[in-house]
């Protein structure tokens, strides 16, 4: 792993961009990794088929945690569209680290949670 994907990581873990709640979300969504635990919950606000303000909340290791923030900056602002079409490779890449088959889960976490608020669809994203 290279530092500068490293630091990423370690940063968005303890600075987390669009932590917290919103309050009147239009959809809302919470989950957990069956494995560990951990939780995670995704609030949007959507205008003209658009995700205008997104916050995420919950526990968890550094990785889906790190996966979560890294999440919410990259679908601010993008279509419903152009969220379902967001694929489990298209977050990992962001991640920028190889993620284990172990740690799979970890990484997609909050990706499952955001394609639940937006569609409804509860499954691993592939
Ligand atoms: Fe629980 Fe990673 S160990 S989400």
């Amino acid at each position: 792993m290279s530092d500068l994907y490293r630091e990423q990581i370690l940063d968005h873990y303890q600075n987390p961009r669009n932590y917290g709640t919103l309050d009147h979300p239009d959809r809302s969504f919470e989950d957990s990794n069956p494995l560990c635990g951990d939780r995670i919950r995704i609030d949007l606000k959507i205008a003209d088929d658009r995700i205008v303000d997104i916050r995420f909340s919950g526990r968890g290791c550094a990785i889906s945690q790190a996966s979560a923030s890294i999440l919410t900056e990259l679908v601010k602002g993008k279509s419903l569209d152009e969220v379902r079409e967001l694929g489990a490779q298209d977050l990992l890449d962001e991640l920028g680290v190889p993620i284990s088959p172990a740690r799979r889960k970890c990484a997609l976490l909050s990706l499952k949670v955001l394609k639940a608020a937006a569609y409804g669809l509860n499954e691993w994203p592939s």
